[in-house]
């Protein structure tokens, strides 16, 4: 339908909105046609007060901004976000669900959300202020405080290898957490970094670690696994007797008999009970080596 006086611009939209624009420019047209002449110029003067078209505009769906909307104004933070936010990589909406509250006062912990709003009870609730080590809420591990500053705090979140630590003193009891855990919170160092020429060749930490844990570095233990080689170093005597016997423990590892921690010592009876002897006869005796001599050899006195 096309309305003398406005043209075609309502050709082809919806039949309500045709109908209310009827509505609302008949009774114009009336009068416009009682003046005749002034005719064109007033209806282009009245048009933009056309109510129909005004709400027109809120029949429509609005969706809620996306991330990437929030991210052409607040780029800086999308780019944090998607490059240090770790597990923080949710949509800005998901934490922010009322935003742009530029009412005057209102203070900015009413701005934006709460770390316990999704946090509740995280560190045994120990440390309450959030961002005083979690320097940036939209990455909060990135942004984690340095080592040092975390130094009078490390037991207070792991107080088992503190603990640990004092119990089995050692050499590294005398240090600091963060003069091995040093520059970011987490950080573990290689053995090497203070031990450059250590008993064993070094290959890794892991390497070290199976004799060795880093804070209780005393307490030896050891698996089935450990040639006799890395025993050498320290034990030449035995293990050039073991080597040059060519008796049945020749075949043996160190491990085999000084089994699992460091410094145990077997004795014969646990896997040779009294051997071929007669027990009455070994009551004459102080004992199997009396005969049998150096374990490792196994040369019999005498001969
Ligand atoms: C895991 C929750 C979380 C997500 C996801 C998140 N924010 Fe935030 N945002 C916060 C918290 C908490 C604060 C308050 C930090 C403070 O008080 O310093 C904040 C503060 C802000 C601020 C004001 C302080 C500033 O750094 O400028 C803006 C702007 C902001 N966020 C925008 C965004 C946008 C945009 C996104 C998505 C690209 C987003 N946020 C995603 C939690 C989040
Ligand atoms: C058209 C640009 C624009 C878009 C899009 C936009 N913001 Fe903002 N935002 C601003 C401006 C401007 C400020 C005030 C100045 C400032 O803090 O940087 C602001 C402030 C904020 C703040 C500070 C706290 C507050 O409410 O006053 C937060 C939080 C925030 N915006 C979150 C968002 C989120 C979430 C989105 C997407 C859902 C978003 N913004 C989309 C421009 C924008
Ligand atoms: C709207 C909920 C929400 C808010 C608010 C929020 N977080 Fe988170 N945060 C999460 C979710 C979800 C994870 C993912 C891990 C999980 O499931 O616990 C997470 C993970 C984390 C992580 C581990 C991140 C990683 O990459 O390993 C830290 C640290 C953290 N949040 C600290 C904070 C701090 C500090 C604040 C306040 C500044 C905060 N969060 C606010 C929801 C939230
Ligand atoms: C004294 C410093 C400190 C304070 C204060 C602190 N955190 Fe942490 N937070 C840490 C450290 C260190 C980690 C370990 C980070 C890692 O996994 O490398 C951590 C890890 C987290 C994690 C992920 C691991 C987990 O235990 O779930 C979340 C979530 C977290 N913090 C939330 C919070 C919230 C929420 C607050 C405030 C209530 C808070 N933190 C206060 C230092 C702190
Ligand atoms: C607020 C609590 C908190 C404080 C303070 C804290 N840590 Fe942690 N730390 C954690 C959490 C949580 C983890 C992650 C534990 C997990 O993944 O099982 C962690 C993990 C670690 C790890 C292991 C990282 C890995 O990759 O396995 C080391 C090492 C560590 N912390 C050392 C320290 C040292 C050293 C300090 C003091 C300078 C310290 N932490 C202070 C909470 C804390
Ligand atoms: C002599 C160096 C050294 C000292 C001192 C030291 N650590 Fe460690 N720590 C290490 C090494 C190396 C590792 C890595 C172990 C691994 O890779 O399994 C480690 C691992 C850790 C871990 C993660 C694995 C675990 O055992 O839970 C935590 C937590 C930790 N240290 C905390 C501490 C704290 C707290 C202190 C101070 C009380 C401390 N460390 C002192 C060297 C040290
Ligand atoms: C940041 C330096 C540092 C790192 C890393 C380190 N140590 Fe040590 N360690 C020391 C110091 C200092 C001593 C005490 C002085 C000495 O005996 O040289 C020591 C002593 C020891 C001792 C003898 C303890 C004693 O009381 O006689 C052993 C065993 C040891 N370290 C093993 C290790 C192993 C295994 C690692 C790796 C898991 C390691 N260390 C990592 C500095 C370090
Ligand atoms: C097969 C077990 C074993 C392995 C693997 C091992 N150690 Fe040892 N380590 C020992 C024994 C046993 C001692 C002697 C302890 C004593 O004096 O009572 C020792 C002593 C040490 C000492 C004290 C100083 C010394 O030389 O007498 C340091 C430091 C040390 N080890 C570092 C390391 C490092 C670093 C590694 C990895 C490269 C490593 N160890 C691998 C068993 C091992
Ligand atoms: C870094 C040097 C070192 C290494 C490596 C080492 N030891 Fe020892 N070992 C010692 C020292 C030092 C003693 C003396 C400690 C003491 O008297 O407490 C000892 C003591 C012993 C003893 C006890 C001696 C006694 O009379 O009580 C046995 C058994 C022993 N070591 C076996 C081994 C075996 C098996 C290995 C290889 C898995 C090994 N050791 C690796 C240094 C080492
Ligand atoms: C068949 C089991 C057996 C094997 C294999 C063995 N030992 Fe022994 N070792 C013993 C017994 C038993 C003693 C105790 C001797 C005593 O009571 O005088 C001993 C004593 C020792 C002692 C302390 C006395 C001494 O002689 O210095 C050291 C150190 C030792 N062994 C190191 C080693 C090393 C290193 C190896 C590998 C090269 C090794 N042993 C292999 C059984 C064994
Ligand atoms: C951890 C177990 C173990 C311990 C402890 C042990 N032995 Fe043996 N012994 C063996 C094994 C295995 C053989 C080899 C058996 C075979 O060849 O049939 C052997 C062989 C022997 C033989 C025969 C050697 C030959 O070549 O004819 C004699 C003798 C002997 N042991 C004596 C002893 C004496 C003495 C002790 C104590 C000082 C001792 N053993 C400790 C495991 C052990
Ligand atoms: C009076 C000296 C003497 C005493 C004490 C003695 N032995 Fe013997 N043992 C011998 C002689 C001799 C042989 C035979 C020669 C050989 O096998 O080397 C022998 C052989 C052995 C054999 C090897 C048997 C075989 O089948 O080849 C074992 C195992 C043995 N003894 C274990 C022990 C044990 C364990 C003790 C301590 C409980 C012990 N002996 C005490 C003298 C002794």
């Amino acid at each position: 339908m096309i309305i003398p006086g406005l043209g075609n611009r309502f050709v082809g939209k919806e039949k309500f909105r045709m109908k209310s624009a009827v509505r609302c420019v008949l009774p114009l047209l009336a009068a416009i046609l009682l003046v005749g002449a002034a005719l064109p110029a007033m209806a282009e003067t009245l048009r933009p007060l056309t109510p129909g078209e005004g709400a027109e505009v809120y029949r429509q769906q609005v969706e809620q901004m996306s991330t990437v909307e929030c991210g052409k104004c607040h780029y800086e933070i999308f780019t944090l976000i998607r490059d240090k936010g770790g597990l923080h990589q949710l949509e800005c909406r998901d934490c922010h669900n009322k935003y742009h509250t530029f009412t005057p006062g209102l203070a900015w912990k009413d701005r934006v959300p709460a770390c316990n709003d999704c946090h509740e009870g995280v560190h045994e609730g120990n440390f309450p202020q959030c961002l005083s080590c979690h320097q940036q809420a939209h990455a909060p591990i990135v942004s984690l405080v340095a080592a040092d500053k975390l130094a009078a705090d490390c037991g207070r979140c792991h107080a088992q290898v503190s603990s640990a630590i004092q119990e089995h003193p050692s050499g590294h009891t005398e240090m600091g957490c963060t003069d091995c855990h040093h520059d970011r919170h987490g950080f573990k160092p290689g053995c090497n970094e203070c031990h450059p020429e250590p008993h064993v060749a070094f290959q890794s930490n892991t390497e070290c670690m199976k004799c060795h844990q880093p804070h209780t570095p005393l307490l030896i233990a050891f698996g089935d696994e450990v040639e006799n080689q890395v025993c050498q170093g320290c034990h030449e005597k035995p293990t050039a007797v073991l080597a040059a016997s060519k008796k049945g423990h020749a075949a043996l590892k160190c491990v085999f008999c000084h089994a699992e921690t460091h410094g145990n010592i077997p004795n014969c009876q646990q896997c040779h009970g009294n051997g071929p002897h007669n027990p009455e006869l070994l009551k004459g005796f102080s004992g199997c080596l009396e005969c049998h001599g150096d374990p490792h050899g196994l040369t019999l006195s005498g001969s």
